[in-house]
């Protein structure tokens, strides 16, 4: 009995752990009306901004955890997309829909 039952409980210790994990760090800022009319006045569409939000919570966390926006500023932000694009194999389009998010979210931040 005891056999069975302590894998199957670290199993869902693991499991909750990383639910934690995964809440604590998932804190990218919603795509919100005001971000949207925000981002448009530098010609950068809705659509791109959820493009460049799945960017970020799909292909940037193949290595890592999704990183919150708002631990770095705007322009550490520039720098780590220039850094890390290549490492996630994005292409011109992809690079700029994930700067063009991070950039709106960030600025929504206090
Ligand atoms: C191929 C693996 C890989 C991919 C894909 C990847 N990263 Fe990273 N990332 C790393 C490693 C390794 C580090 C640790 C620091 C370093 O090596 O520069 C890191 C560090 C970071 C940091 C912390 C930087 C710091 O100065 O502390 C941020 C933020 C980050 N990555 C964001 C991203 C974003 C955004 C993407 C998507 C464009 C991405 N990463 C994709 C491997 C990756």
């Amino acid at each position: 009995m005891n056999l069975i039952s302590r894998p199957a409980l670290s199993s869902a210790c693991i499991f909750s752990a990383l639910l934690f994990w995964i809440a604590g760090c998932a804190t990218q800022p919603a795509i919100s009306p005001a971000m949207i009319s925000r981002a448009a006045t530098n010609g950068v569409s809705e659509s791109d901004l959820v493009r460049g939000h799945a960017v970020l919570t799909s292909q940037c966390t193949a290595c890592h955890g999704l990183q919150p926006v708002g631990r770095y500023s705007l322009k550490e932000w520039r720098d780590i997309v220039d850094d890390m694009s290549p490492r996630a194999k994005l292409n011109a389009l992809q690079k700029s829909q994930l700067l063009a998010y991070v950039t709106a979210a960030r600025e929504s931040l206090p």
